[in-house]
């Protein structure tokens, strides 16, 4: 038998050796992307000062007003958001019959709905024509009822508050006696939820999408960059509109330099990381004084002219994920991580 084995023929021992070759360059590879992730991921060890936190919103409830509160008030970050005195972040809801999630897109007037601290588990509710309701979180009605409902897609558990919340929020939003179920986030620690769009982001985590939130816990936007948006618009915009969670006032007027931060400390201690850009839905067409909505479909006509990029909506802000908890208080200095 002769061998005409040419450099052409591929056996079986080339075959094994391209495989594995490949096998190795495919995890070399890996590895180093992994690696590279890592570095870009690991917490900036020189901060630079971009501003001052100027005002802090936390909404208790959901397409609500934010909570009233007196300035200097202190506010804990941690996985689930920002919180006061076991007071959280969009941790309540509305559902309709179906239960599903009503906001403030179907029922502009719900932004006129007001939320004040009264202890230290409790808030009341007010709202125009409606007399103050009381909520004790330790003492809800109906404990134990838990149903399932959807937030863009991602499930989530919720408890329901009791009847006499059903009663003043339908006569509020519908005018009538039924048809809305106020419901409470049922886990004090943990984040039960992953929000689909932004699933795919490199830097976000399972825990960034926080409770009741539409995507992420935290949302910080510069003000210049609403000042920006004013100039351009015929009736300003309050930055409140946008339901951010932090609102920046920057030294340097630069508007939309938040979209390049990829690192914000604010004070001492909470560290957070951009996990995606913020896309900006209708609720901000909602003016928060009078709860109507534009007429004009301002300001997200505008800002669809310049502030589209690659995405479905405008962008405005980012949304933070984020990496060493801590306290927050208006005026804290705000500074920006670099590598
Ligand atoms: C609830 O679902 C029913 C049946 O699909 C529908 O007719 C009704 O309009 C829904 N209610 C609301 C408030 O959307
Ligand atoms: C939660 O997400 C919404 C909408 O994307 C955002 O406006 C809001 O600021 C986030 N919450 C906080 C506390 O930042
Ligand atoms: C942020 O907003 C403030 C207030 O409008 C403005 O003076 C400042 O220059 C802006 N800074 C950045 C970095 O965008």
């Amino acid at each position: 038998m002769t061998s005409n084995s040419s450099s052409l023929d591929i056996g079986p021992k080339t075959l094994i050796g391209v495989g594995v070759g490949l096998v190795v360059a495919g995890g070399a590879s890996y590895f180093l992307y992994r690696r590279y992730l890592q570095y870009r991921d690991a917490m900036p060890v020189n901060w630079r000062r971009v501003g001052t936190l100027q005002q802090i919103n936390l909404f208790p409830i959901k397409s609500c007003a934010p909570l009233d509160s007196t300035p200097g008030t202190e506010y804990d970050c941690d996985v689930l958001g920002i919180s006061h005195e076991g007071i959280r972040d969009r941790t309540l809801m509305l559902l309709d019959e179906n239960n599903t999630m009503v906001t403030a897109r179907g029922y502009p007037h719900m932004k006129l709905i007001k939320s004040k601290k009264v202890s230290v588990k409790g808030l009341i509710f007010s709202a125009p024509g409606m007399p103050d309701l009381e909520i004790d979180f330790d003492n809800l009605e109906s404990p134990g009822q838990n149903l399932r409902t959807i937030i863009w897609g991602a499930p989530v558990d919720a408890m329901l508050c009791g009847d006499r919340f059903n009663k003043w929020f339908s006569q509020f939003i519908l005018k009538k006696e039924t048809g809305m179920k106020l419901v409470h986030y049922p886990y004090p620690k943990a984040v039960k939820r992953v929000c689909d769009d932004l699933r795919n982001m490199p830097f976000m985590r399972k825990e960034d999408s926080g409770t009741f939130n539409d995507s992420t816990s935290y949302m910080l936007m510069n003000l210049s960059s609403v000042d920006d948006l004013n100039t351009r618009l015929k009736n300003p915009v309050e930055p409140l509109q946008f339901r951010g969670g932090f609102e920046i006032k920057c030294d340097v007027h630069e508007p939309y330099a938040e979209d390049n931060w990829q690192w914000v400390r604010i004070g001492d201690e909470a560290v957070f990381r951009q996990v995606a850009p913020r896309t900006v839905c209708i609720v901000p067409n909602v003016n928060d004084n009078t709860g109507k909505r534009d007429i004009d479909g301002e300001p997200l006509k505008t800002l669809k002219r310049y502030r589209m990029f690659n995405y479905k909506s405008p962008l405005l802000g980012i949304h933070l994920g984020l990496r060493q908890a801590g306290k927050v208080r208006a005026n804290d200095v705000v500074y920006v991580g670099d590598k």
